[in-house]
């Protein structure tokens, strides 16, 4: 069941799509929502809706094969890790999961009813006070859920990175 070869296939498929999970997420974080926020006015927010939409589903897949990749390394190598190290990889998977959760639960819904009402605007006329109130309360939901699963893969790229190394300098 923990072949060498399947464990070498997991790590690579974990480290490359951790690295694209992570990296769409801080992009996502740290230019499109602040863009599409800043500039919602000038018909941005329509745009950035789509690049959002197309970021989320691939970043969705790369989450899913970093989790599932993870969990088997777990399996494999960490099951009966008790050290610094091991409680820092905990760690850092717990806050990439606790990413996905915020994802699911905080921007995935802002972002689903924010497209939803983008598609009643009429193109080139302003929206009325109460829709571009509501449209204002979900971009900032959107930037905040955003921000935090960023922080959150934060956490845990950093903790993947130095784990090895935890147990000696603890
Ligand atoms: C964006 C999130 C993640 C990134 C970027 C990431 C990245 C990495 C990297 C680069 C390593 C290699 C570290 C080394 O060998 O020194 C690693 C190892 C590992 N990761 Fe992750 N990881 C992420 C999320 C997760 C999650 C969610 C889990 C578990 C559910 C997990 C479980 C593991 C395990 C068990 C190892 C050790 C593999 C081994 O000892 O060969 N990771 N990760």
């Amino acid at each position: 069941m923990f072949h060498i070869d399947l464990i070498v296939l997991a790590r690579a498929v974990h480290v490359i799509a951790g690295v694209a999970w992570a990296g769409a997420t801080f992009m996502l974080a740290s230019v499109i929502m602040p863009i599409a926020v800043r500039h919602g006015a000038e018909g941005a927010g329509r745009w950035m809706g789509l690049v959002a939409r197309r970021a989320g589903m691939s970043s969705m897949i790369a989450a899913l094969l970093t989790v599932l990749s993870g969990i088997y390394l777990f399996a494999a190598l960490h099951e009966q890790d008790v050290s610094t190290g091991g409680l820092v990889l905990k760690t850092g998977a717990l806050a990439a999961i606790l990413s996905i959760g915020v994802g699911i639960l905080l921007g995935r819904p802002a972002g689903i009813e924010l497209g939803r009402l983008q598609q009643t605007l009429v193109p080139g006329a302003p929206p009325d006070q109460d829709t571009q109130r509501r449209i204002d309360v979900l971009r900032r939901r959107q930037v905040l859920g955003a921000r935090l699963a960023a922080g959150l893969l934060g956490v845990a790229v950093l903790a993947m990175a130095t784990f090895r190394y935890a147990t000696a300098i603890a």
